[in-house]
């Protein structure tokens, strides 16, 4: 089958800004223990007119104003998220209406949590694979903050709203390799529909402990499968959840630190969006370099992990 590469990149950010001291106001916390605990000082909650499918509106009209293709040139769209606004229609239908995108391409959401938007690059990619058309338009989209007990210290604290987007071309020499896998678990868990209430539980430790064996597990196969190091790799964009699972895996691989962006200290755990606005960033601050080697990896509710290394083939943001 053929890879992919990422050509464009955009995001959907809310304009509110919660810092720690501002959750301190809501429960009993402090900057020093969110810090400490997670790397995190603030992150962007939704305000009034803004929700879930604004910000993926605006995350996928701008990857797709710089991609420069012709919308109609889309094969797929797909977006991750576990906090769409309807349950059915699903939120990449309501981005297809709302840019007008091709009609005759299978566009859907996907349900892989924290995971969601490299599950959704591996799912584009089969269907790419499988059609006429090369691009695909990939968006993680999260507004945690309607599932979110703000009278819960141990959640309310780390998550914050955001989007991220990608446009992805097949390619049949693309370098591209990928790992998708999930263990089945309650350890996050978000009631579904017909409950009296939804919001996030979560077992903070049993997650921690799930995800400093999951990246490298995801990281080494995608190794073992391409024949490929760390060496190889310009950068390493792993779910923004916590700066200590992200210190963990530095140390694991003896890797230099800058290899490994980190952002949450701004943004906090923006779930299915945090790689693709990772990504963005990087990009629109000129880390990313056209031709350079990304190590994409994601893992939570599900308990599901995913990793994929491609290509960044960009312009410029
Ligand atoms: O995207 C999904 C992926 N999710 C994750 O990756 C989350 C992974 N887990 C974590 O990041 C960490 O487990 C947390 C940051 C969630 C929690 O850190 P921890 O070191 O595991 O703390 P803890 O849950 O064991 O709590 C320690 C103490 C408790 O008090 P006692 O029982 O020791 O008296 C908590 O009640 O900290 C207390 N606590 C807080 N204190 C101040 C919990 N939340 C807070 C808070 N402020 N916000």
């Amino acid at each position: 089958m053929e890879g992919i590469t990422i050509i464009s990149t955009g995001a959907g950010l809310p304009s509110r800004v919660m810092t720690n001291e501002d959750m301190a106001k809501l429960v009993d916390t402090s900057d020093e223990w969110i810090f400490t605990r997670t790397g995190i000082h603030e992150r962007r909650f939704c305000a009034e007119g803004e929700d879930n499918l604004s910000l993926a509106i605006a995350a996928a009209e701008q990857a797709l104003s710089r991609s420069g293709i012709d919308k109609n040139e889309l094969g797929c769209v797909i977006c991750g998220t576990v906090t769409a606004k309807y349950a059915s229609p699903s939120t990449a239908c309501l981005i297809q209406k709302a840019l007008e995108l091709p009609e005759d391409i299978p566009v859907l959401d996907i349900n892989a949590a924290c995971a969601g938007f490299i599950y959704g690059l591996e799912v584009a990619r089969g269907l790419l694979c499988a059609g006429e058309r090369k691009y695909g338009l990939v968006i993680g989209v999260e507004e945690l903050t309607k599932v979110l007990d703000m009278e819960d210290r141990s959640t309310c604290v780390l998550f914050g709203d955001g989007a991220g987007a990608a446009v992805i071309r097949v390619e049949q020499d693309a370098p591209y390799e990928s790992y998708l896998g999930a263990k089945g678990g309650l350890e996050i868990f978000i009631e579904g529909v017909g409950a009296e209430r939804s919001t996030v539980h979560m077992d903070g430790k049993a997650v921690f402990r799930f995800a400093v064996s999951a990246i490298p597990k995801v990281i080494n196969s995608i190794f073992e499968k391409s024949g490929k190091t760390m060496e190889d790799v310009d950068h390493c964009i792993c779910h923004q959840a916590n700066a200590r699972i992200i210190d963990h895996v530095v140390k694991k691989y003896g890797a230099p630190e800058e290899k490994f962006y980190k952002n949450m200290e701004r943004f906090g755990n923006t779930s299915a969006a945090s790689v693709p606005t990772a990504m963005n960033e990087m990009w629109e601050k000129g880390m990313i370099k056209s031709g350079e080697t990304l190590m994409l990896v994601g893992f939570g509710g599900g308990l599901t992990m995913a990793g994929a290394m491609l290509k960044f083939n960009g312009k410029e943001a």
